[in-house]
């Protein structure tokens, strides 16, 4: 049966923690996988949480199964948290949420959907995360990469962006990421989402805005503003939602796949499609994360503290990125990274060709995506003089 299967290299971003693990030296650095991290290294679990948990632990009765569209409570919370209270699309019955295993499983649920839908492609930016493309492969969807970033500047090449936005259709797919772009850092601006939903509205392609990093640029209202701003302008969309990263739930695996519709019938159709996929591939989603973000959210004590501890990690990464160029500045390569001060979120690219990456990892024991991709939260006042003593040193070769 499987002897012509081939044997596949571990996955690009998920193996570097391997490898940064199994690396023996005393003073090396993870700017791997996209985790968020204390000046020591740690990702602790957040006070909100575990207070969370602790009250659901003493208030639990059983484990029989939550409904297919999750733990109870957490679709309404986490709608409010993303589109605000009183959204019109909420209103009017347009939105359905549904958690799914962490916001991969609510791509591949919203892929699913789109394939069964007859989506023609998938158009994203490039780079675009490093799992997108073979996710939304695994649903019978090709993406199809027009240009986004511009390496040169940190910024973006919009109008090209914009010049392939133009020419969607109906049964096309815009994968935008709704902040904190992944790998790049380099977000649309409000202005540019708004003429790239104007594009929607004359051409009619749905968005499938991808959000992981809720809070993580500006706070939690200002970061919704593309979510808010596709539900009430469009008539279809679809928006994955992440809690791994926000509520630092990580291996709880709890995210959200919205629906958003033309019509109330509509709703109702998606959402019976969307069930019906996730009940053909895992049923439910696992109950424990869900319900701790909807005792979060439904709790005005747990909550403030919550959204306490979101901007604190926040404005501890904007930090980090303020350090990176300050101390590249003072080693003289500081024009090369300046872009990193301006990007949104965990991470950025640094300008290092894949032997360079391979040179920090071998002489200095930094780890990175061979992409260049670095996650900023790994670099804090301890060690950023090191870091850029490396760089320094490997981009002269
Ligand atoms: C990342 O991009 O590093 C994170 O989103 C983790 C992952 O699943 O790739």
């Amino acid at each position: 049966m499987f002897a012509d299967l081939p044997l596949l290299p571990p996955d690009a971003l998920l193996g570097l923690t391997k490898l940064f693990n199994e690396d023996k030296r005393a003073v090396k650095i993870d700017l791997g996988v996209g985790v968020f991290r204390t000046l020591d290294g740690r990702t602790p679990i957040l006070e909100s949480v575990k207070r969370a948990e602790a009250k659901l632990l003493s208030a639990q009765t059983t484990k029989v199964y939550t409904p297919p569209e999750g733990a109870p409570g957490f679709a309404d919370a986490i709608a409010r948290l993303l589109l605000g209270e009183g959204h019109p699309a909420v209103a009017d019955g347009r939105v359905f949420a549904l958690q799914t295993p962490g916001g991969c499983g609510a791509l591949r649920v919203g892929a699913e959907l789109l394939k069964r839908a007859g989506a023609a492609r998938v158009v994203a930016g490039a780079p675009t995360w490093a799992n997108h493309q073979p996710l939304l492969a695994a649903a019978g969807l090709a993406v199809e990469m027009v240009p986004y970033y511009d390496a040169k500047t940190g910024g973006l090449f919009f109008d090209d962006f914009m010049s392939a936005v133009e020419k969607l259709g109906p049964k096309d797919v815009l994968l935008l990421h709704g902040g904190c772009h992944n790998p790049t850092g380099a977000d649309l601006s409000p202005a540019q989402i708004d003429r790239v939903i104007a594009a929607a509205e004359r051409h009619g392609f749905a968005p499938l805005v991808d959000f992981a990093y809720h809070g993580f640029a500006a706070d939690l209202d200002a970061d919704a503003f593309m979510a808010r701003e596709i539900a009430r302008r469009l008539p279809e969309a679809l928006i994955t939602y992440s809690c791994s990263k926000n509520f630092g739930l990580y291996r709880e695996r709890v995210g959200a796949l919205f629906l958003i519709g033309e019509t109330r019938e509509r709703v109702a159709a998606m959402r019976s499609q969307a069930l019906s996929l996730a009940r053909g591939n895992y049923s439910m989603p696992p109950a424990h994360g869900g319900s701790i973000v909807a005792e979060i959210l439904q709790s005005s004590d747990l909550a403030a503290l919550w959204k306490r501890e979101v901007a604190e990690m926040a404005a501890q990464i904007r930090e980090n990125r303020r350090l990176f160029v300050r101390t590249a500045g003072e080693m003289q390569f500081g024009e090369r990274v300046a872009a990193i001060e301006r990007q949104n979120g965990m991470f950025s690219m640094l300008p290092l060709s894949e032997a360079q990456v391979m040179a920090m990892r071998e002489r200095y024991g930094v780890y990175m995506a061979n992409t260049g991709r670095i996650n900023l939260c790994g670099v804090n006042r301890m060690n950023v003089e090191y870091l850029c003593n490396g760089l320094k040193d490997v981009l002269r070769s």
